[in-house]
């Protein structure tokens, strides 16, 4: 994977919140789904449509407009909203970037009113996820999927 500008560069290249990716964003999109076993075979075209059709996009870049950090919220604005895809560059793991967008999902604006955060993640996770008050503890309900198999 492409190495990107450190943290150590920090201070002189501050990190900001994007709402929406440009080209090159798509493109390091892609790259960082590329290394997660649950999302590496996601190709240009399909993200470039996905973040078309979704309603909550934040990205957080550093000061060479590079793509560090992502997250999306599919939602009704209202009962739900469900957090997908969170992902840090790996140069930049461990900087408070995933801390810093799921902040950004929790308080953001046009979510405010929504009854229930939902995310799927693996046991590993459980703790990271505790943070914001995510729990387990759901009286038994469970996740369903049907496999969609396409033509
Ligand atoms: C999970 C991930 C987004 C965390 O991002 P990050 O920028 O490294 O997280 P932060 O720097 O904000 O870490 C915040 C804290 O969470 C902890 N943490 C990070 N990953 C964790 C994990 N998997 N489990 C438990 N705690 C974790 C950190 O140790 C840190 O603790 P500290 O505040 O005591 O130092 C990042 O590791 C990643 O991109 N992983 C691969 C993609 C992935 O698995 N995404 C989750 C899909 S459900």
């Amino acid at each position: 994977m492409k190495r990107l500008l450190r943290m150590n560069d920090y201070k002189i290249m501050p990190l900001s919140i994007i709402s929406s990716l440009n080209h090159q964003q798509i493109d390091q999109l892609v790259t960082l789904y590329s290394n997660e076993f649950w999302c590496d075979t996601r190709t240009y075209s399909d993200v470039s449509l996905m973040l078309e059709n979704t309603d909550i996009v934040i990205g957080v870049k550093n000061g060479a407009d590079e793509l560090v950090g992502f997250v999306r919220v599919l939602t009704d604005y209202v009962f739900k909203a469900t957090i997908y895809d969170l992902i840090v560059h790996p140069d930049w793991r461990g900087t408070g970037i995933g801390t810093m967008l799921m902040d950004s999902v929790i308080k953001h604006q046009a979510l405010k009113n929504v009854d229930h955060f939902d995310l799927n993640c693996l046991p590993e996770m459980y703790l990271f996820y505790q943070r914001w008050g995510f729990t387990t503890e759901l009286g038994g309900l469970g996740f369903m999927r049907r496999f969609h198999h396409k033509d």
